[in-house]
C-alpha cells in the first residue's frame, strides 16, 4: 500500500478481525498443471480454494465450470469458495452443491430475490455470501446482512485476476463493518481483487476476515511463502 493511497483512505480499525483467513483465486493457476496447482494450495497457509465462475453475461470473460470444478474438488483438501459471476444464479446452486461447494457467494446486482436466494444456499448447508460490484455501496446490505453468512467487496470490476486494487475499496471495508456492528449481525467479510502482500495488512486491519488472492500466489516467485505472508499481514 503507498503512502498516496494511506493518504487517501485513512481506516480506523473498528474492532480485531474476526478471523484472518485466505482464499485463494484458482483462476491464476496455471490450468495445464492442475493437480500440482491445487497441491501447493493444499500445502500452503491458505484456508479456502477461491473458484471464480463467469459466464460471459455478468462479466465480460468465460472462466470455467463443473468440469474444472469436479477436478479442484477431487483434490482440495480445503474447504471450496465459490463466486459466482453469473446471471441468474439460482438455477445452479444445487449443482454448486453437488461438487462439495462450502461457501457460495451470488451477486447483489444479479439477484432479484436476494434474501430468497441466499435462504435457499443456507437450505442446502452452504455458507451464504453477498458480492458486491465496486460500484455498490454497502449501505444496500441492510435488509440482507442477517440472511448472509458473508460479504464479499469487489475491490476490482469482476472479471478478470491481476488487476490494480481500487483504494475506495477500503472505506467500504470500514462502512460495511459499521453496519454489521450497527445491526448486531455475525456476517464475515470478504475482499477480493488485487489483494497482496503490500495491502493485505491494511485490509485484515480495516475489517477484512477473509483475503482473496490469485495473482499475488500464482505470480509470485515463491507461492508458499507469498500464502504465508499474505495469511500473517496485519495485526493480531
Ligand atoms: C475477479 C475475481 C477475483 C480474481 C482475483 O473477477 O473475482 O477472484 O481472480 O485475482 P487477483 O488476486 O489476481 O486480483
Ligand atoms: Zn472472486
Amino acid at each position: 500500500m503507498t503512502v498516496e493511497r494511506l493518504a487517501c483512505c485513512p481506516v480506523t480499525p473498528l474492532m480485531p478481525p474476526a478471523m484472518k483467513a485466505l482464499s485463494v483465486s484458482m483462476l491464476s493457476a496455471d490450468f495445464g498443471r492442475l493437480n500440482e496447482e491445487v497441491e501447493l494450495v493444499n500445502a500452503g497457509a491458505a484456508d479456502l480454494f477461491h473458484l471464480d465462475v463467469m459466464d460471459g453475461r455478468f462479466v465480460p470473460n468465460i472462466s470455467y465450470g463443473f468440469p474444472v470444478i469436479k477436478a479442484i474438488a477431487a483434490k482440495a483438501r480445503k474447504p471450496l469458495d465459490a463466486h459466482l459471476m453469473i446471471v441468474e444464479p439460482d438455477r445452479y446452486i444445487e449443482s454448486f452443491h453437488a461438487l462439495g461447494v462450502a461457501y457460495l457467494s451470488v451477486h447483489y446486482e444479479a439477484c432479484i430475490h436476494l434474501n430468497r436466494t441466499l435462504q435457499h444456499i443456507r437450505s442446502m448447508g452452504m455458507k451464504a455470501g453477498v458480492a458486491l460490484n465496486p460500484h455498490t455501496p454497502a449501505s444496500l446490505l441492510a435488509d440482507s446482512l442477517h440472511a448472509a453468512d458473508f460479504i464479499l467487496i469487489m475491490s476490482v470490476n469482476p472479471g478478470f485476476g491481476g488487476q490494480a486494487f481500487i483504494a475506495r475499496s477500503l472505506h467500504k471495508i470500514a462502512a460495511l463493518k459499521t453496519l454489521i456492528v450497527r445491526e448486531n449481525a455475525a456476517t464475515l467479510i470478504e475482499v477480493d481483487g488485487g489483494v497482496a502482500t503490500h495491502n493485505a495488512g491494511l485490509l485484515y486491519d480495516a475489517g477484512a476476515d477473509i483475503l482473496v488472492a490469485g495473482n499475488a500466489i500464482f505470480g509470485a516467485d515463491d507461492p508458499l511463502r507469498a500464502m504465508a505472508e499474505l495469511k500473517g499481514a496485519g495485526h493480531d
